[in-house]
């Protein structure tokens, strides 16, 4: 199993190229499966996550054909309705074949996802919409089986849909099944994500009708079929946030190329507050800091609030801030598996609930450590990056599901950092 081990402290400084995002990518190459025309795809990130969902498509009967950084996908015909849990609990996400499937084909199969390191994350709000629009649901033997079979033409009925909670991949899920039901389909306390609207974009290119991206009331009016279209997906702005932290812990100037800045405004407020100085163009975040940074609180709220996807990286920063920080996790309920390991490379963190007090240090440790989720890893990264001395990080293998070349991108920014097997 590969490592990292990361020499600090650094000083980054220098451009750095964000690449597609993670969260926008997984449903839009999801919603390949809604045409027999081919769909075209460019800045796809290269990440474990986006192989794993082009196995699980080609395992369905797509036809996959790879380039740099794009893909052309044709879902002519589709040899299984099924996400299998080999794949399912490697990657949460596929739970979005459920809408498309279903929607095109009327008939779908998927393993139900257990739990994860950062809390039980259930899937009954993408359940109980499918349900709204007719589909008869049985969940057993650790699957879900969703039918349309005695539905007019096999076809989701459009419906209303008030979700309970702010989701965003049961938004997507149920966006994409409305968009070839019979009727208009209207959900209420939608997810208002970014990538939902880059989600929306490709999906009203190939044919669909909706309307209300970006708000918190989707209508989706179905049609009979989708056609091929060409889509480029939108910048990770988790990944622009990163290293906009990273450049903010280690002092010195850092570009941030290929983002929309008007997408990250919880992430820069945050990051003023902290005391850095940020310049923006319609493209471009450049940050510089001179490594005095304040301590900053923060709450975890579905967008526009403050992301959860940062958490763990803002955590880092305040373990080196000047004061007193205080982050409080309303999304999910075991995110913090991130504070014991900054623990052992001598952060101060009291955990209160879901609020961590995080009183800030002169200086870190390098140690051992161990990466527990996606965003956690992140975290440490950025702490090994001003701790004196080596850290090691063991199972990168989640950094790689969600961070297009980290380690090349934080070297060539000046940080020294290694992987080894
Ligand atoms: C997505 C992102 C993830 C991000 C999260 C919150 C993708 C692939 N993943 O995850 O990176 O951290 O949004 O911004 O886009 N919930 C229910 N029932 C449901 C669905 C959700 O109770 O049916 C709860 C969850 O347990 C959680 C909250 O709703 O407490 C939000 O979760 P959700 O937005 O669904 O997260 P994901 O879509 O899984």
């Amino acid at each position: 199993m590969d490592k990292l081990l990361i020499q600090g402290p650094t000083t980054l400084s220098g451009d750095v190229e964000i690449s597609g995002a993670k969260n926008a990518a997984l449903p839009i190459l999801m919603c390949s499966l809604l045409s027999s025309d081919v769909l075209e795809l460019s800045n796809l990130p290269d990440l474990h996550d986006i192989k794993t969902t082009k196995k699980l498509l080609q395992a369905m009967g797509v036809e996959i054909t790879d380039g740099k950084n794009t893909v052309l996908l044709r879902a002519k015909s589709i040899t299984s309705y099924e996400a299998p849990y080999e794949m399912v609990k490697t990657m949460r996400a596929s739970i979005l074949v459920l809408g498309p499937l279903l929607s095109r084909f009327g008939e779908a199969r998927v393993s139900m996802p257990g739990g994860c390191a950062i809390g039980s994350r259930p899937v009954d709000i993408h359940i109980k919409g499918l349900e709204a629009m007719g589909a008869l649901i049985k969940i057993s033997h650790g699957y879900i089986d969703a039918s349309c079979a005695h539905l007019p033409g096999k076809r989701l009925q459009g419906a209303k849909i008030f979700m309970d909670q702010v989701t965003v991949t049961g938004t997507e899920n149920l966006m994409m099944a409305a968009v070839l039901a019979d009727g208009i389909t209207t959900l209420d306390n939608s997810a208002r994500e970014p990538e939902i609207v880059d989600l929306g974009m490709c999906l009203k290119k190939m044919g669909a009708k909706i309307e209300g991206l970006g708000s918190d009331r989707i209508v989706v009016e179905g049609v009979r079929n989708l056609h091929s279209a060409n889509h480029t997906i939108m910048f990770d702005r988790i990944e622009a946030g990163t290293y906009l932290v990273a450049a903010a812990m280690t002092g010195g100037k850092v570009v941030c190329r290929n983002v929309d800045p008007t997408k990250m405004e919880a992430i820069i407020q945050k990051l003023l507050e902290c005391g850095v100085h940020i310049e923006s163009t319609k493209e471009s975040i450049t940050i510089k800091s001179d490594k005095k940074i304040k301590a900053v609180n923060i709450t975890t709220a579905p967008y526009p609030g403050f992301p959860t996807d940062m958490q763990a990286q803002f955590m880092a920063l305040n373990t080196v801030a000047d004061g007193v920080g205080e982050i409080t996790e309303s999304i999910f309920e075991n995110r913090f598996m991130h504070v014991q390991e900054l623990q052992r490379m001598g952060a101060v963190i009291d955990i209160k609930h879901n609020t961590a007090i995080i009183r800030g240090e002169e200086n870190l440790e390098g140690a051992r450590v161990m990466a527990t989720d996606l965003r956690a890893s992140a975290g440490l990264v950025l702490a090994g990056l001003v701790a004196k001395g080596t850290t090691q990080i063991d199972r990168i293998y989640h950094l790689d599901r969600g961070y297009e070349d980290l380690e090349a991108k934080l070297n060539r920014l000046g940080a020294n950092i290694k992987r080894v097997s």
